[in-house]
């Protein structure tokens, strides 16, 4: 199954009676494995969770920690770019270069680098002097 087909069938369980936004993500990670993960929305909204941060808990869970690639699809106008906090959480887990291709249900793709997506990224190297 293509990382595409996996977004789009995760997609598919998102929890989202808020937002009506259903998104799905799927990432192989340098294992060949695929994981995927789905929007969870709470009635507390903050406590909801984006389908990029689904994806990294499954992977994390299942014992992988690096990801060497990553789709995300929803059905809206143009690709849907994750989140602030998404980006973060991608770039934990991904070299600068690796590659996220954000879909739409009706066919549009648009492939950045997590470079692209978060420049100026905090990393530990950052703490060196603590
Ligand atoms: N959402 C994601 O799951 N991923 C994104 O990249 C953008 C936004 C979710 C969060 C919330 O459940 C809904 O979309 C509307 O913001």
């Amino acid at each position: 199954m293509t990382l595409l087909a996996a977004a789009t069938a995760v997609r598919e369980n998102a929890y989202v009676p808020y937002s009506r936004f259903k998104v799905g993500a799927a990432i192989r990670a340098t294992s060949g494995t695929t994981h995927v993960g789905c929007n969870v929305e709470n009635v507390a909204y903050p406590e909801g969770t984006c389908a990029e941060a689904g994806a990294i808990s499954a992977m994390v869970a299942a014992g992988d920690t690096r990801i060497a690639e990553i789709w995300v699809i929803a059905d809206s106008p143009d690709p849907v770019p994750p989140c602030g906090g998404c980006r973060q959480k991608i770039a934990e887990f991904a070299d600068q270069s690796v590659q996220v291709t954000l879909c739409t249900t009706d066919g549009k793709q648009k492939t950045m680098t997590v470079a692209d997506l978060l420049p100026g990224v905090f990393t530990a190297a950052h703490m060196d002097r603590a």
